[in-house]
């Protein structure tokens, strides 16, 4: 069941709910539509797989960071996966148990690891530096803290060429082939650091959506390669510990995908990715730690947009709307696809056509799809983005002032809630209030 449906009637449904109707009663625009069952039932699925293991599911803040989901999630039984200080204040705001979070990152600042420490949650050790910082982190905090190793798995690219990224040229983690040295330096800090277990992340569905769509079709080989990474993984488990290190952790991270194309085809679910590695869990007695970000929260959302109008020029039609790259980069970032559709039926003379829909912004990168075949809508009709629950809001700026929307959600029984307020030009100015030179310096 999937929460955005287009009736016979020719309207888009959230819910049940018309999302004209949604529309009719929130001022502003463009809005993002969130439908909290369908957060119950994603959840719910990971929360079926993992049936019959140890496990937490670490939500990863960044790909939506809404206060009220978050409560939500926290409620339902998520941990939260973090990638800086704010999110780990935001998770503790939110009421997460420390012990079920995770911090990651490949440049986590020291006075970050010290809240970290001081709350007690896992901490991921991605380099030589930052084992240091944690190790000072520790020192400050006055508590011993409990850190996973992020190895890069090295997947073989030849096989899985697309979705491999724990490469040997990646940002993040540490080489297999350092994991001696590390291990001694968790062994030289005994009264710093617990190693509990081992992390890795495959890496981002950004690729997998967009460049790789047939190879989406075929399921499995997604799935195939979480296993291959934890084979890896498990072997390195299986080192470590015969190093005599009581570790109890497997981390394999998060990028699940989900069908951006809504071609209907059928991808890999919680249940294939968690079964693909289950019987390696149980078989070394491991708890499980899954990071996923888009596969909980991306399909539970749309971009409720407006249409400003519709224009021609040279061989290009383009339908203008109120929401742009600044509310929704992905497109313009990575060339990702988010399906688009008009939330009303449209007149039967309407004229189908062939359209870029695009922003009011100042770039010719603002666009949120390209080349869509979509009925003339009028001036003021409904337009929506799919799919844009994740990594959308997140990753939304106030260039040329669009200022970041409100949100809202759709709950059991038809009832629509704001779940955030939409910035406004008073929160715009309010940084400006109050400022003076704070210094004046030898020249
Ligand atoms: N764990 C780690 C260590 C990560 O780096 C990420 C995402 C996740 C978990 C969650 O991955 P997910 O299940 O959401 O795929 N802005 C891009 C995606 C960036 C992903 C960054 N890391 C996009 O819009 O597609």
């Amino acid at each position: 069941k999937h929460c955005f449906t287009k009736s016979d009637d020719g309207y888009l449904y959230c819910e049940g709910v018309r999302v004209q109707d949604v529309m009719d009663i929130v001022e502003r625009r463009p809005f993002y539509l969130y439908s909290k069952p369908q957060i119950n039932r994603n959840f719910e699925a990971y929360r079926e797989a993992l049936g019959g293991l140890n496990s937490i599911i670490g939500y990863a803040i960044k790909a939506n960071n809404n206060l009220k989901i978050l409560e939500h999630l926290r409620m339902l039984g998520c941990g939260a996966v973090l990638v800086s200080g704010n999110e780990l204040r935001l998770a503790l705001k939110a009421g997460f148990d420390p012990k079920r979070c995770i911090f990651n990152g490949n440049g986590k600042l020291l006075e970050d690891l010290v809240l970290a420490a001081q709350e007690g949650v896992f901490v991921n050790i991605d380099s030589e530096f930052d084992l240091d910082n944690i190790v000072s982190a520790a020192r400050i905090a006055g508590k011993k803290v409990n850190v996973l190793l992020r190895i890069n798995p090295d997947v073989d690219p030849q096989v899985h060429a697309y979705v491999a990224t724990g490469n040997k040229n990646s940002k993040f983690g540490i080489r297999n082939e350092k994991l001696q040295w590390f291990l001694d330096a968790v062994k030289a800090h005994p009264n710093d650091l617990k190693l509990v277990g081992a992390h890795c992340h495959l890496g981002s569905t950004i690729t997998k959506a967009i460049d790789v769509a047939p190879l989406l079709l075929v399921g499995e080989s997604v799935v195939d390669i979480f296993r291959d990474a934890a084979v890896l993984m498990v072997n390195y488990i299986d080192q470590i510990r015969d190093q005599g290190f009581e570790i109890d952790y497997l981390n394999i991270g998060g990028g699940l995908g989900i069908d951006y194309y809504h071609t209907g085809a059928v991808l890999p679910t919680p249940r294939d990715l968690i079964d693909t590695v289950r019987e390696l869990v149980l078989s070394r007695n491991l708890n499980l730690i899954i990071e996923p970000g888009r596969s909980i929260i991306a399909n539970t959302c749309c971009l409720v947009n407006r249409v400003t109008g519709v224009k021609t020029n040279g061989t290009k039609n383009f339908i203008v709307v109120d929401g742009s790259m600044s509310e929704l980069i992905r497109p313009s970032l990575y060339g990702a696809y988010q399906h688009i559709e008009l939330v009303s039926p449209s007149p039967p003379d309407a004229e189908i056509s062939t359209f870029d829909v695009v922003g009011p912004v100042c770039e010719s990168a603002d666009f949120l799809g390209k080349d869509r075949e979509l009925p003339t809508p009028n001036r003021g009709a409904g337009l929506v983005v799919h799919d844009a629950g994740a990594y959308c809001m997140s990753m939304a700026s106030t260039y040329n002032l669009k200022m970041r929307p409100p949100e809202y959600w759709v709950e059991e029984g038809g009832s629509v809630a704001k779940i955030r307020h939409g910035e406004t030009f008073e929160d715009h100015i309010r940084c400006f209030e109050g400022i003076r030179v704070i210094g004046t310096l030898d020249i």
